[in-house]
């Protein structure tokens, strides 16, 4: 699937979060931040959450799009959460690069990843993936390996789905990550890991807490 060598420079301390849409990603990472915070307050907190789209004014943006009647082409949403990837990359005040320099762990609900797979099933992938290749990798990627029924029923207590959560998206999407993921494993520049997200949010969070454990 993945047609460049993505040797990209890879961000220590930066780990990322990637599913269909109700996974659980917000959930685990999340939990995995508060984890990581414990025994920590104010200046001293180790790890920061953050998530794509962002709060940003590019995330508000892409937001009131999926959200609202307007329509717009899958390669102009690709090029907007490119954009919005940039301000969260770069923003001065509590920019992904930002936090790092400052020796803190950044965990981002959703990343480029999420581009490859959902904007890659409908806007040509090959255009998709140059345009996210300029980029930096995490050290991380936990990849939330739930199956689109099971997704599905965790989304069921939301009000409303945006266009990206309906059911024909969510089939293309799954199998799109499913490749992605695969070819990063392969690739070995990114630590992949894979959870089943058929398993219980306890199970899960256990597992990963496990992990980071190990690392930070
Ligand atoms: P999501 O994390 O579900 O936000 P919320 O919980 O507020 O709804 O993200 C919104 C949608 O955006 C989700 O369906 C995935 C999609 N998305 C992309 O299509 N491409 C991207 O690059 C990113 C970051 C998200």
């Amino acid at each position: 699937m993945l047609t460049l060598p993505w040797e990209n420079p890879v961000l220590p301390g930066f780990i990322v979060f990637e599913g269909l849409d109700g996974a659980g990603t917000t959930t685990q990472a999340r939990r995995l931040c508060d984890h990581l915070n414990k025994d920590t307050t104010g200046s001293t907190v180790k790890a920061n959450w953050t998530c794509e789209p962002t709060g940003l004014p590019t995330g508000k943006l892409i937001r009131s799009l999926l959200n609202g009647p307007d329509e717009v082409t899958p390669w102009t949403l690709a090029l907007l959460f490119a954009a919005d990837r940039n301000e969260h990359l770069a923003h001065p005040a509590g920019g992904i690069r930002d936090l790092l320099a400052a020796g803190k762990v950044v965990i981002s609900d959703r990343y480029l990843f999420s581009s490859l797979a959902y904007q890659g099933a409908y806007a040509p992938f090959v255009d998709v993936e140059s345009l996210n290749h300029q980029f930096p990798l995490p050290e991380h990627l936990v990849f939330i390996d739930t199956p689109r029924d099971t997704a599905k029923g965790r989304m069921r207590d939301r009000t409303a789905r945006d266009r990206l959560e309906q059911d024909d998206v969510q089939a293309r999407v799954e199998t799109m990550y499913r490749d992605i993921i695969a070819d990063f494993e392969r690739a070995g520049r990114v630590a992949v890991h894979r959870f089943d997200g058929s398993a219980s949010v306890e199970t899960i969070f256990g597992q990963i807490t496990e992990l980071f454990d190990r690392y930070i």
